[in-house]
């Protein structure tokens, strides 16, 4: 791959027909990256993006496939390839975020959390990296990776998985693919709650105000344009994570 440049390239990003996911299609699409839109419950949204991103000058499928069942996760690769050809971009950005804590938390939550937030990225990486060959992955984690989250245990558990995943698949894949992260802090409030849920917690940012979608895509768009970068988390959320290691 051309340094900087990802013009011509096909990008797969699972969970993108809304929020972060979204925007990090729209902005790869800026660049010149075909768009293959991974979703699970969102396809009139999913067409919505397609279309946007055919406005945009560039190609665009959409592909569904519902990652709490490993066949669905399985066939995804094989299935993007097929619709759009060559991919050379992975995004892990589908996620599921319920509440549990150390007193409620279920098996069955936890593993439906592994399932969703790290086998299926590592699934996807793995068939990509054996399909492809070369190119570039990103999973995104969260910001609180660098210490704890007590009330979304399985989740969080899932994404040190992830985080670990991340590096043992950069050096398994190199030096052909690269494998980075991208670690957001406080950017949308999650689905159910309103903005006035991470106004209430900015707070507690450093820089005193939650990030922006276009942040996380920025930092996106930087791991999938360079050639020597694997192995890292770029933390996106406003210097959070310094906390975090304190709050541990
Ligand atoms: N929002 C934040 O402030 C924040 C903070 C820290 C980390 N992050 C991370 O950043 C990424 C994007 O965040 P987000 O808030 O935009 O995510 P989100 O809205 O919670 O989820 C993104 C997409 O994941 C897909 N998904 C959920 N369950 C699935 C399943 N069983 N099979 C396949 N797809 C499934 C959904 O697709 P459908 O809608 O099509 O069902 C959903 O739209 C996530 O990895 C998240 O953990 C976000």
């Amino acid at each position: 791959m051309v340094r900087g440049s990802i013009r011509g390239k096909t990008a797969l990003i699972t969970g993108s027909a809304r929020r972060i996911g979204r925007c990090i299609a729209l902005a790869l699409a800026d660049e010149g990256a075909n768009i293959v839109a991974h979703y699970n419950t969102s396809p009139a949204e999913a067409e919505e993006l397609a279309g946007e991103l055919a406005g945009r000058g560039v190609d665009a499928w959409t592909v569904q496939a519902d990652f709490d069942r490993r066949d669905e996760i399985d066939l995804l690769i094989d299935r993007a390839v097929e619709r759009a050809g060559p991919v050379d971009i992975l995004v892990n950005n589908a996620s599921i975020f319920p509440s549990d804590n150390l007193e409620n938390v279920t098996f069955e939550s936890v593993v439906e959390n592994l399932q969703v937030n790290a086998w299926a990225p590592f699934v996807l990486s793995r068939a990509f990296a054996k399909r492809m060959g070369r190119g570039r992955i990103v999973n995104l984690l969260d910001s609180r990776v660098s210490g704890y989250d007590w009330s979304h245990a399985a989740y969080i558990w899932s994404k040190h998985v992830l985080a670990v995943m991340t590096r043992m698949t950069a050096l398994e894949f190199a030096p052909d693919i690269t494998v980075n992260a991208v670690a957001p802090g406080l950017i949308l409030p999650p689905p159910g709650k309103d903005e006035s849920y991470i106004e209430r917690l900015a707070g507690t940012v450093p820089l005193k105000r939650h990030g922006e979608p276009e942040d996380v895509a920025d930092a996106v768009l930087y791991l999938v344009k360079s050639d020597f970068v694997t192995g890292e988390v770029i933390y996106v959320d406003g210097g959070r994570h310094l906390k975090e290691y304190t709050n541990g």
